[in-house]
Protein backbone atom coordinates (compact mmCIF):
# COMPACT_ATOMS: atom_id res chain seq x y z
CA UNK A 1 0.00 0.00 0.00
CA UNK A 2 1.33 3.76 -0.46
CA UNK A 3 0.18 6.33 1.92
CA UNK A 4 -0.09 9.68 1.29
CA UNK A 5 0.90 11.23 4.59
CA UNK A 6 -0.04 15.42 5.43
CA UNK A 7 2.42 16.94 8.04
CA UNK A 8 4.21 14.02 8.36
CA UNK A 9 6.95 16.45 10.15
CA UNK A 10 5.15 17.05 12.90
CA UNK A 11 4.24 15.69 16.14
CA UNK A 12 1.92 13.20 15.78
CA UNK A 13 2.30 12.00 12.11
CA UNK A 14 6.40 11.65 12.38
CA UNK A 15 5.35 8.81 14.62
CA UNK A 16 3.01 7.39 12.45
CA UNK A 17 5.17 7.02 9.62
CA UNK A 18 7.78 5.58 11.71
CA UNK A 19 4.76 2.95 13.05
CA UNK A 20 3.91 2.37 9.81
CA UNK A 21 7.44 1.86 7.85
CA UNK A 22 7.97 -0.59 11.06
CA UNK A 23 4.34 -2.69 10.49
CA UNK A 24 4.16 -3.13 7.36
CA UNK A 25 7.29 -4.24 5.50
CA UNK A 26 5.83 -3.58 1.96
CA UNK A 27 4.20 0.28 2.77
CA UNK A 28 5.86 3.34 1.69
CA UNK A 29 4.88 6.57 2.81
CA UNK A 30 4.97 9.75 1.18
CA UNK A 31 5.43 12.50 3.54
CA UNK A 32 3.73 15.64 2.30
CA UNK A 33 4.51 18.95 4.61
CA UNK A 34 4.83 22.47 4.23
CA UNK A 35 7.47 22.85 6.97
CA UNK A 36 6.03 25.50 9.32
CA UNK A 37 7.36 26.49 12.46
CA UNK A 38 5.93 23.03 13.65
CA UNK A 39 7.24 21.15 11.27
CA UNK A 40 10.85 19.44 11.83
CA UNK A 41 12.55 16.84 9.64
CA UNK A 42 14.63 15.81 12.63
CA UNK A 43 11.43 13.81 13.77
CA UNK A 44 12.30 11.23 11.14
CA UNK A 45 15.78 11.12 10.88
CA UNK A 46 16.11 7.77 11.74
CA UNK A 47 14.13 6.51 8.98
CA UNK A 48 14.92 9.22 5.83
CA UNK A 49 17.32 6.77 3.96
CA UNK A 50 14.75 4.08 4.00
CA UNK A 51 13.50 3.40 0.22
CA UNK A 52 9.98 3.25 1.30
CA UNK A 53 9.88 6.52 2.71
CA UNK A 54 9.68 9.87 0.50
CA UNK A 55 9.62 13.63 1.58
CA UNK A 56 7.90 16.33 -0.69
CA UNK A 57 8.05 19.90 0.62
CA UNK A 58 4.83 21.03 0.06
CA UNK A 59 1.56 22.81 0.82
CA UNK A 60 -1.73 20.60 1.02
CA UNK A 61 -3.59 24.11 -0.08
CA UNK A 62 -1.80 23.72 -3.81
CA UNK A 63 -4.19 22.02 -6.00
CA UNK A 64 -1.12 20.69 -8.29
CA UNK A 65 0.33 19.06 -5.26
CA UNK A 66 -0.20 15.63 -6.12
CA UNK A 67 0.67 15.36 -9.60
CA UNK A 68 3.23 12.74 -10.68
CA UNK A 69 2.21 10.71 -6.94
CA UNK A 70 1.09 7.48 -6.45
CA UNK A 71 -0.79 6.91 -3.89
CA UNK A 72 -4.31 4.56 -2.73
CA UNK A 73 -4.66 6.73 0.31
CA UNK A 74 -4.50 10.17 2.08
CA UNK A 75 -4.09 10.55 5.67
CA UNK A 76 -4.46 14.14 6.22
CA UNK A 77 -2.69 14.80 9.64
CA UNK A 78 -1.43 18.48 8.56
CA UNK A 79 -2.96 21.40 10.10
CA UNK A 80 -2.18 24.73 12.09
CA UNK A 81 -3.08 22.59 15.54
CA UNK A 82 -1.87 25.37 18.65
CA UNK A 83 -5.17 26.86 20.35
CA UNK A 84 -3.39 29.68 21.76
CA UNK A 85 -1.94 30.92 18.31
CA UNK A 86 -5.37 30.51 16.57
CA UNK A 87 -6.53 33.34 19.28
CA UNK A 88 -3.57 35.62 18.36
CA UNK A 89 -4.38 34.89 14.69
CA UNK A 90 -6.89 32.86 12.77
CA UNK A 91 -6.06 33.07 9.42
CA UNK A 92 -3.54 30.48 8.95
CA UNK A 93 -6.17 27.89 10.98
CA UNK A 94 -8.39 28.74 8.12
CA UNK A 95 -6.41 28.29 5.39
CA UNK A 96 -4.77 24.97 6.20
CA UNK A 97 -7.12 23.48 8.22
CA UNK A 98 -10.25 24.30 5.91
CA UNK A 99 -9.09 25.17 2.82
CA UNK A 100 -5.96 22.72 2.67
CA UNK A 101 -8.96 19.82 3.81
CA UNK A 102 -10.67 21.05 1.00
CA UNK A 103 -8.07 20.74 -1.78
CA UNK A 104 -7.14 16.95 -0.13
CA UNK A 105 -10.85 15.98 -0.74
CA UNK A 106 -10.72 17.12 -4.19
CA UNK A 107 -7.59 15.09 -5.21
CA UNK A 108 -9.19 12.13 -2.95
CA UNK A 109 -12.58 12.78 -5.23
CA UNK A 110 -10.60 12.68 -8.34
CA UNK A 111 -8.51 9.84 -7.40
CA UNK A 112 -11.05 7.92 -6.17
CA UNK A 113 -8.90 7.12 -3.05
CA UNK A 114 -9.34 6.93 0.95
CA UNK A 115 -9.33 9.35 2.55
CA UNK A 116 -8.74 9.74 6.74
CA UNK A 117 -9.37 12.80 8.02
CA UNK A 118 -7.32 13.47 11.41
CA UNK A 119 -9.54 15.52 13.78
CA UNK A 120 -9.74 16.44 17.45
CA UNK A 121 -12.30 16.17 20.60
CA UNK A 122 -11.91 20.11 20.50
CA UNK A 123 -15.03 20.00 17.93
CA UNK A 124 -17.17 18.85 20.35
CA UNK A 125 -16.47 21.87 22.61
CA UNK A 126 -16.43 21.82 26.23
CA UNK A 127 -18.02 19.09 28.54
CA UNK A 128 -19.01 19.49 32.19
CA UNK A 129 -20.20 15.92 33.01
CA UNK A 130 -19.99 12.73 30.80
CA UNK A 131 -18.24 12.13 27.74
CA UNK A 132 -18.41 13.04 24.45
CA UNK A 133 -19.61 10.33 21.98
CA UNK A 134 -19.12 9.90 18.14
CA UNK A 135 -23.14 11.38 18.24
CA UNK A 136 -22.24 14.69 20.45
CA UNK A 137 -22.99 17.93 18.40
CA UNK A 138 -20.22 20.41 17.36
CA UNK A 139 -19.49 23.37 19.62
CA UNK A 140 -16.28 24.63 18.93
CA UNK A 141 -15.36 27.48 21.23
CA UNK A 142 -11.74 28.48 19.87
CA UNK A 143 -10.99 29.59 16.25
CA UNK A 144 -8.60 26.48 15.95
CA UNK A 145 -11.50 23.79 16.45
CA UNK A 146 -13.96 25.96 15.08
CA UNK A 147 -11.78 25.42 11.55
CA UNK A 148 -11.41 21.80 12.34
CA UNK A 149 -15.18 21.27 12.94
CA UNK A 150 -15.66 23.19 8.95
CA UNK A 151 -13.18 20.82 8.01
CA UNK A 152 -14.68 17.46 9.59
CA UNK A 153 -18.15 18.74 7.88
CA UNK A 154 -16.32 19.44 4.66
CA UNK A 155 -15.66 15.73 4.78
CA UNK A 156 -19.03 14.65 5.55
CA UNK A 157 -20.25 16.72 2.89
CA UNK A 158 -17.72 14.84 0.47
CA UNK A 159 -18.93 11.51 1.11
CA UNK A 160 -22.80 12.50 1.11
CA UNK A 161 -22.16 14.06 -2.14
CA UNK A 162 -19.69 12.60 -4.16
CA UNK A 163 -19.65 9.18 -2.45
CA UNK A 164 -16.06 9.06 -1.52
CA UNK A 165 -14.24 6.55 0.76
CA UNK A 166 -13.37 8.53 3.82
CA UNK A 167 -13.84 7.97 7.42
CA UNK A 168 -13.07 11.13 10.24
CA UNK A 169 -10.47 10.02 13.70
CA UNK A 170 -11.58 12.71 16.91
CA UNK A 171 -8.83 11.90 19.47
CA UNK A 172 -8.16 13.65 22.99
CA UNK A 173 -5.32 15.28 24.05
CA UNK A 174 -1.72 13.54 22.76
CA UNK A 175 1.53 13.16 24.30
CA UNK A 176 4.82 11.80 23.37
CA UNK A 177 8.33 12.09 21.74
CA UNK A 178 8.60 14.55 19.41
CA UNK A 179 5.92 16.78 20.85
CA UNK A 180 6.47 20.61 19.89
CA UNK A 181 7.86 22.21 23.15
CA UNK A 182 4.80 24.82 23.06
CA UNK A 183 2.34 22.27 24.53
CA UNK A 184 1.67 21.87 28.21
CA UNK A 185 3.46 18.33 28.62
CA UNK A 186 6.87 19.22 26.87
CA UNK A 187 6.66 22.78 28.21
CA UNK A 188 6.60 21.29 31.22
CA UNK A 189 9.44 19.14 31.07
CA UNK A 190 11.47 21.46 29.48
CA UNK A 191 11.12 24.30 31.94
CA UNK A 192 11.72 21.82 35.00
CA UNK A 193 15.01 20.87 33.12
CA UNK A 194 15.96 24.92 32.52
CA UNK A 195 14.76 26.02 35.80
CA UNK A 196 12.17 28.55 34.15
CA UNK A 197 8.88 29.30 35.13
CA UNK A 198 5.95 26.71 34.55
CA UNK A 199 2.56 29.14 33.27
CA UNK A 200 -0.39 27.91 34.56
CA UNK A 201 -3.69 29.49 32.82
CA UNK A 202 -6.25 30.43 35.22
CA UNK A 203 -6.97 28.09 38.15
CA UNK A 204 -5.23 25.12 36.95
CA UNK A 205 -8.37 22.91 37.13
CA UNK A 206 -9.15 22.59 33.53
CA UNK A 207 -9.50 19.03 32.99
CA UNK A 208 -7.79 17.44 29.39
CA UNK A 209 -7.88 13.62 28.48
CA UNK A 210 -4.14 12.23 28.14
CA UNK A 211 -3.73 9.41 25.70
CA UNK A 212 0.03 8.48 24.20
CA UNK A 213 0.59 9.44 20.71
CA UNK A 214 1.54 5.63 19.67
CA UNK A 215 -2.06 4.38 21.19
CA UNK A 216 -3.28 7.34 18.89
CA UNK A 217 -1.08 6.27 15.98
CA UNK A 218 -2.37 2.36 16.22
CA UNK A 219 -5.95 3.98 16.00
CA UNK A 220 -5.45 5.91 13.05
CA UNK A 221 -4.03 2.98 11.41
CA UNK A 222 -7.00 0.80 12.57
CA UNK A 223 -9.47 3.00 11.26
CA UNK A 224 -7.70 2.98 8.00
CA UNK A 225 -7.83 -0.59 7.68
CA UNK A 226 -11.05 -1.44 9.19
CA UNK A 227 -13.09 1.81 9.31
CA UNK A 228 -16.51 2.22 7.81
CA UNK A 229 -16.45 5.41 5.36
CA UNK A 230 -19.15 8.31 6.64
CA UNK A 231 -18.21 7.00 10.19
CA UNK A 232 -16.79 9.17 12.72
CA UNK A 233 -14.48 7.52 15.55
CA UNK A 234 -13.68 8.94 18.78
CA UNK A 235 -9.92 8.08 20.17
CA UNK A 236 -9.00 8.42 23.82
CA UNK A 237 -7.56 6.44 26.94
CA UNK A 238 -9.97 7.45 29.73
CA UNK A 239 -7.63 9.32 31.69
CA UNK A 240 -8.79 13.08 32.45
CA UNK A 241 -6.71 15.12 34.65
CA UNK A 242 -6.91 18.50 35.64
CA UNK A 243 -3.79 20.71 34.66
CA UNK A 244 -2.41 21.79 38.19
CA UNK A 245 -1.91 17.31 39.07
CA UNK A 246 -0.66 16.36 35.51
CA UNK A 247 1.79 19.13 36.11
CA UNK A 248 2.88 18.40 39.62
CA UNK A 249 2.98 15.10 38.35
CA UNK A 250 5.69 15.94 36.07
CA UNK A 251 7.75 17.36 38.33
CA UNK A 252 7.82 15.31 41.05
CA UNK A 253 9.02 12.34 38.26
CA UNK A 254 11.53 14.80 36.70
CA UNK A 255 12.71 15.49 40.31
CA UNK A 256 13.36 12.16 41.02
CA UNK A 257 14.46 11.16 37.97
CA UNK A 258 17.34 14.03 37.68
CA UNK A 259 18.03 14.17 41.51
CA UNK A 260 16.57 17.50 41.50
CA UNK A 261 14.90 19.22 44.50
CA UNK A 262 11.02 18.25 44.07
CA UNK A 263 10.30 21.69 45.84
CA UNK A 264 12.46 23.56 43.66
CA UNK A 265 10.63 22.86 40.82
CA UNK A 266 7.41 23.16 42.38
CA UNK A 267 8.07 26.46 42.70
CA UNK A 268 8.13 27.16 39.09
CA UNK A 269 4.93 26.91 39.03
CA UNK A 270 3.11 29.98 37.91
CA UNK A 271 -0.40 30.86 37.67
CA UNK A 272 -1.07 33.10 34.50
CA UNK A 273 -3.94 35.05 33.07
CA UNK A 274 -6.55 32.65 31.81
CA UNK A 275 -6.58 31.84 28.27
CA UNK A 276 -9.51 33.19 26.61
CA UNK A 277 -12.33 30.73 25.94
CA UNK A 278 -10.50 28.37 27.98
CA UNK A 279 -12.63 24.93 27.37
CA UNK A 280 -13.18 23.77 30.82
CA UNK A 281 -13.19 19.81 30.40
CA UNK A 282 -12.50 17.36 27.66
CA UNK A 283 -13.92 13.69 28.32
CA UNK A 284 -14.54 11.36 24.97
CA UNK A 285 -15.77 7.94 25.25
CA UNK A 286 -13.80 5.53 23.01
CA UNK A 287 -16.12 2.57 23.46
CA UNK A 288 -17.10 2.43 19.70
CA UNK A 289 -13.67 2.00 18.59
CA UNK A 290 -12.92 -0.54 20.86
CA UNK A 291 -15.90 -2.40 20.46
CA UNK A 292 -16.14 -2.05 16.52
CA UNK A 293 -12.67 -2.14 15.65
CA UNK A 294 -10.88 -3.93 18.92
CA UNK A 295 -8.63 -0.83 19.36
CA UNK A 296 -7.42 -0.77 22.88
CA UNK A 297 -4.40 1.79 24.28
CA UNK A 298 -1.50 -0.25 25.00
CA UNK A 299 0.25 2.48 27.58
CA UNK A 300 -0.67 3.34 30.88
CA UNK A 301 -0.05 6.68 32.01
CA UNK A 302 2.20 6.00 34.74
CA UNK A 303 4.51 4.67 31.66
CA UNK A 304 3.55 6.75 28.84
CA UNK A 305 4.68 9.88 31.01
CA UNK A 306 7.98 8.71 32.66
CA UNK A 307 8.93 7.59 29.29
CA UNK A 308 8.48 11.01 27.96
CA UNK A 309 10.21 12.73 30.51
CA UNK A 310 12.91 10.14 29.73
CA UNK A 311 12.69 10.86 26.06
CA UNK A 312 13.10 14.58 26.87
CA UNK A 313 16.11 14.48 29.38
CA UNK A 314 18.23 12.17 26.84
CA UNK A 315 17.29 14.04 23.32
CA UNK A 316 18.41 17.30 24.30
CA UNK A 317 20.82 18.06 20.87
CA UNK A 318 16.77 17.76 19.24
CA UNK A 319 15.03 20.06 21.59
CA UNK A 320 18.27 22.60 21.98
CA UNK A 321 17.62 22.87 18.27
CA UNK A 322 14.87 23.64 18.25
CA UNK A 323 15.00 26.46 21.12
CA UNK A 324 17.79 28.15 18.78
CA UNK A 325 15.47 27.89 15.57
CA UNK A 326 18.52 25.87 14.06
CA UNK A 327 16.14 22.53 13.55
CA UNK A 328 13.83 24.72 10.41
CA UNK A 329 13.62 23.37 6.92
CA UNK A 330 17.83 22.62 7.37
CA UNK A 331 17.81 20.80 4.11
CA UNK A 332 16.45 24.06 2.64
CA UNK A 333 14.06 22.63 0.29
CA UNK A 334 12.30 24.48 -2.23
CA UNK A 335 8.93 23.90 -2.55
CA UNK A 336 8.16 20.79 -5.08
CA UNK A 337 11.49 19.25 -4.04
CA UNK A 338 12.64 15.69 -2.70
CA UNK A 339 14.32 14.82 0.42
CA UNK A 340 16.97 12.55 -1.68
CA UNK A 341 19.32 11.05 0.82
P1 LIG B 1 1.84 19.64 14.69
O1 LIG B 1 1.56 21.10 14.80
O2 LIG B 1 2.91 19.05 15.54
O3 LIG B 1 2.21 19.28 13.18
C1 LIG B 1 1.49 19.81 12.08
C2 LIG B 1 2.30 19.53 10.82
O4 LIG B 1 1.54 20.00 9.69
C3 LIG B 1 3.65 20.25 10.77
O5 LIG B 1 4.65 19.36 10.33
C4 LIG B 1 3.42 21.37 9.74
O6 LIG B 1 4.62 21.73 9.05
C5 LIG B 1 2.41 20.72 8.83
N1 LIG B 1 1.62 21.70 8.08
C6 LIG B 1 0.98 22.80 8.58
N2 LIG B 1 0.38 23.48 7.57
C7 LIG B 1 0.61 22.77 6.43
C8 LIG B 1 0.23 22.94 5.07
N3 LIG B 1 -0.51 23.99 4.68
N4 LIG B 1 0.64 22.03 4.16
C9 LIG B 1 1.41 20.98 4.53
N5 LIG B 1 1.81 20.76 5.81
C10 LIG B 1 1.41 21.64 6.75
O7 LIG B 1 0.45 18.92 14.92
P2 LIG B 1 0.10 17.60 15.75
O8 LIG B 1 -0.06 17.95 17.17
O9 LIG B 1 1.02 16.52 15.35
O10 LIG B 1 -1.37 17.31 15.17
C11 LIG B 1 -1.53 16.58 13.95
C12 LIG B 1 -3.01 16.47 13.64
O11 LIG B 1 -3.69 15.81 14.70
C13 LIG B 1 -3.71 17.83 13.47
O12 LIG B 1 -4.64 17.70 12.42
C14 LIG B 1 -4.41 18.05 14.80
O13 LIG B 1 -5.57 18.83 14.62
C15 LIG B 1 -4.76 16.62 15.17
N6 LIG B 1 -4.87 16.35 16.62
C16 LIG B 1 -3.86 16.73 17.47
C17 LIG B 1 -3.95 16.40 18.82
C18 LIG B 1 -2.87 16.77 19.80
O14 LIG B 1 -3.04 16.53 21.00
N7 LIG B 1 -1.73 17.30 19.38
C19 LIG B 1 -5.08 15.70 19.29
C20 LIG B 1 -6.09 15.34 18.39
C21 LIG B 1 -5.95 15.67 17.04
O1 LIG C 1 -7.85 17.86 22.68
C1 LIG C 1 -7.05 17.73 21.56
C2 LIG C 1 -6.25 18.99 21.34
O2 LIG C 1 -5.23 19.01 22.33
C3 LIG C 1 -5.65 19.09 19.94
O3 LIG C 1 -6.68 19.14 19.00
C4 LIG C 1 -4.74 20.30 19.82
O4 LIG C 1 -4.10 20.31 18.56
C5 LIG C 1 -3.69 20.24 20.92
O5 LIG C 1 -2.89 21.40 20.88
C6 LIG C 1 -4.35 20.11 22.29
O6 LIG C 1 -5.05 21.32 22.65
P1 LIG C 1 -5.01 21.94 24.14
O7 LIG C 1 -5.30 23.37 24.06
O8 LIG C 1 -5.81 21.10 25.07
O9 LIG C 1 -3.44 21.64 24.46
P2 LIG C 1 -2.31 22.55 25.16
O10 LIG C 1 -1.12 21.66 25.35
O11 LIG C 1 -2.13 23.84 24.48
O12 LIG C 1 -2.96 22.85 26.59
C7 LIG C 1 -3.34 21.81 27.47
C8 LIG C 1 -3.99 22.45 28.69
O13 LIG C 1 -2.97 23.15 29.42
C9 LIG C 1 -5.04 23.48 28.37
O14 LIG C 1 -6.06 23.42 29.37
C10 LIG C 1 -4.31 24.80 28.46
C11 LIG C 1 -3.27 24.55 29.53
N1 LIG C 1 -2.00 25.27 29.39
C12 LIG C 1 -1.35 25.21 28.19
C13 LIG C 1 -0.15 25.85 28.00
C14 LIG C 1 0.57 25.82 26.67
C15 LIG C 1 -1.46 25.95 30.47
O15 LIG C 1 -2.03 25.98 31.56
N2 LIG C 1 -0.25 26.58 30.29
C16 LIG C 1 0.42 26.59 29.10
O16 LIG C 1 1.51 27.20 29.00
Amino acid sequence: MRLLVTGGAGFIASNYIRHVLRTYPDYHVINLDSLTYAGNLENLKDVEDSERYTFLKGDICDNNIAGGLEFDAILNFAAESHVDRSILDAQPFLQTNIMGTYNLLEIARQRSCTFLHVSTDEVYGSIEQGFFNEESPLMPNSPYAASKASSDMLVRSYVETHNIHAMITRCSNNYGPYQFPEKLIPLVILNAINDKPIPVYGDGMNVRDWIYVVDHCRAVDAVLHKGISGHVYNIGSRNEQPNIDLIKKILTITANRLDLDEGNLMDLINFVEDRKGHDRRYAIDPSKIERELGWQPNMTFDEGIEKTIMWYTSNKRWWERIISGQYIDYYNLQYGERLET
